[in-house]
């Protein structure tokens, strides 16, 4: 079986009613990355950070996957589809897909801020400060923040070696070192990029769909499984 690695960002959850990052009205224009997903955020004013990642656990907790999250699902019919996801939302993983890996975390857990081997599903909305790990220490959002290290990259690096097809979908490709994933490919390999904004990035055959996941990644399916 030959294998799809597939690179998403915050696009292909727009049409699920997540806001993106960079957008007209994305999160970073509303709010400064400093000040609601950094350490320095969580030292000095750990409840604005709160309210930040609350307010979007309690989107997710009412948000769908939609026809782009469904489509890759489908596409396992035929191939292995690893995707390497920058999204902290759980969308993939609840419409279906096998094989997901979380850049940047997880909304859906909280984790311990002395151990942070300690870490716990949440099945509610909010994260309160005083919330606290069996060891008795503050919980925080399983996030991986500005200046943390990226603990899953060199997983997702052995994973991008193994594609046969390399799609990347709804994201801006300016941060790193997810961006840097599509220089670990192949040589040669057919290379998709669905993204209304999409531009050339990569030295690959890239094939470039100027749609929204919600269209785009569905009719690519449609032609992978076909072919
Ligand atoms: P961005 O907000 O930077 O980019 C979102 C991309 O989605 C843009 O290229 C849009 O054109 C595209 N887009 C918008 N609507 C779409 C749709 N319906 N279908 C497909 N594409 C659509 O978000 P990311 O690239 O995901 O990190 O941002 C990467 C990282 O930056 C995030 O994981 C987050 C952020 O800071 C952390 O919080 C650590």
């Amino acid at each position: 079986m030959e294998t799809v690695v597939v690179l998403t960002g915050a696009g292909i959850s727009a049409e699920s009613g997540c806001n993106t990052f960079r957008d007209n009205n994305g999160l970073w224009r509303n709010h400064r990355v400093e000040e609601v997903a950094s350490p320095y955020a969580w030292q000095h004013t750990p409840q604005l950070v709160m309210d930040f990642y609350n307010e979007r656990r309690k989107k997710l907790f009412t948000a769908q996957p939609n026809a782009g999250h469904y489509a890759l699902v489908k596409l396992e019919l035929k191939y292995r589809v690893a995707i390497i996801t920058q999204n902290v939302d759980d969308l993939h993983e609840r419409a279906g897909s096998s094989h997901v890996l979380h850049l940047h975390g997880e909304l859906k857990k909280a984790r311990s801020t002395v151990d942070p081997t300690l870490i716990y599903e949440l099945n509610r909305w909010e994260l309160k400060l005083g919330d606290l790990c069996e060891k008795g220490s503050q919980l925080r959002p399983h996030i991986v923040w500005f200046g943390e290290p990226v603990p899953m990259i060199e997983q997702a690096i052995e994973t991008a070696k193994q594609a046969d097809y390399f799609m990347v979908i709804g994201t801006s490709m300016v941060v790193y070192p997810a961006a840097s994933l599509i220089h670990y490919i192949k040589k040669g390999i057919p290379t998709y990029y669905v993204d209304p904004n999409a531009t050339s990035k990569a030295g690959n055959p890239l094939h470039i769909i100027k749609e929204k996941a919600g269209v785009g990644v569905p009719r690519l399916v449609e032609q992978m499984l076909n072919q």
